[in-house]
């Protein structure tokens, strides 16, 4: 099919011609050469479809509209880049549009909160500690007191990880709590110590409204020649007011924990509930021995607070499921 091919040559060269155009002038020539009326190579195209075969008319005539058409529109488009220079040179960017507001991400919920924490804490004396998430038997367990067959210690209530051991055969697992910075603080610090620490905990509960495998704790460890359970109740006291609003009160049941003794489950009253916050306690002799302290000489206290819970609250979420679903309608909120 002469005519075809004829047709083929003719865009190649054309969309050549077009491409390589550099001014306004220059495009004109090509569309002279190409679509002209009079003399363009488009009528010599025009009229080897007069000569073709009737019955392959309607295909030849087709690519012919086709080649006509693409050659066409090719050059309007190369006619409007090269008269506005400024736009060619940003590809895909139309520097015409209106204008869109850019819009900010924002810090996390759960982050808000944990600066707010801090912030807080550090009013009282408390700096920043940090630890591991992932930690080794030693410090989650056996140096707080907690022994070999204690349920905490449970592979179905851990995440042990299979590469055994970390160093000096110790077995190596998520941390299920922050209180395993009470134990690398003190190993590292002589008394006074004022610190907390926050960041994730892992457990593997089953996921609902309320618990999620992955959590955020508020560790915070207080160790003096004479540390009082007072203090702790002022320390949280002032702590959750300060959060909260002057109206919070605190309250404290008797409890268990092996690295604190006495130990205590801490409440407090807001709007006519009492909400739970965590555990406390005064931080047990055994801890203080294992860290190389002597528990003649000092005392302390701990506490444990979970950081969702009061996130939740304050914001009255109601699923704790929405804090990791990456929703930007739901965090964009905050
Ligand atoms: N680590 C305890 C928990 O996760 C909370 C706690 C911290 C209790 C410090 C006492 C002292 O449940």
């Amino acid at each position: 099919m002469d005519a075809i091919s004829a047709f083929s040559t003719y865009e190649r060269e054309a969309l050549e011609a077009i491409e390589s155009a550099d001014s306004v002038d220059t495009l004109e020539a090509v569309r002279i050469e190409f679509l002209g009326k009079k003399k363009g190579r488009l009528r010599d195209l025009q009229k080897l479809l007069g000569q073709v075969d009737p019955a392959e008319r309607p295909v030849v005539g087709q690519r012919f509209n086709e080649v006509k058409n693409r050659v066409g529109e090719r050059l309007d488009e190369r006619k409007n880049q090269l008269d506005r220079p400024e736009e060619s040179s940003l590809t895909g960017l139309d520097i015409t549009l209106p204008g869109t507001p850019v819009r900010l991400g924002r810090r996390h919920p759960l982050t808000q909160t944990i600066d707010e924490f801090k912030d807080i804490m550090g009013r009282f004396g408390f700096t920043v500690a940090d630890g591991p998430e992932i930690e080794d038997d030693f410090h989650n367990f056996v140096a707080l007191n907690i022994p070999e067959d204690h349920p905490a210690r449970d592979p179905l209530e851990n995440f042990y990880l299979a590469a055994a051991s970390i160093a000096n055969d110790r077995q190596a697992l998520l941390r299920s709590q922050t209180s395993t910075v009470q134990i690398r603080v003190m190993e590292q610090t002589k008394p006074p110590i004022r610190i907390v620490s926050v960041g994730r905990v892992y457990r593997p509960d089953t996921i609902d409204a309320t618990h999620s495998c992955m959590f955020h704790q508020m560790e915070g460890l207080m160790v003096g020649d004479s540390v009082t359970m007072a203090e702790l109740k002022t320390v949280l006291h002032l702590f959750a007011t300060t959060y909260l609003g002057e109206d919070v009160q605190i309250r404290f049941r008797p409890s268990f924990f092996p690295f604190t003794e006495p130990s205590v489950e801490v409440d407090m009253n807001w709007h006519g509930n009492w909400i739970e916050l965590g555990g406390a306690g005064m931080v047990d002799p055994n801890v203080l021995t294992a860290v190389g302290y002597d528990p003649e000489q000092v005392s302390g206290f701990a506490f444990g607070l979970g950081i969702e819970r009061f996130c939740m609250r304050r914001h009255h979420i109601t699923d704790i499921r929405r804090f990791i679903e990456n929703d930007v309608q739901f965090l964009s909120q905050f």
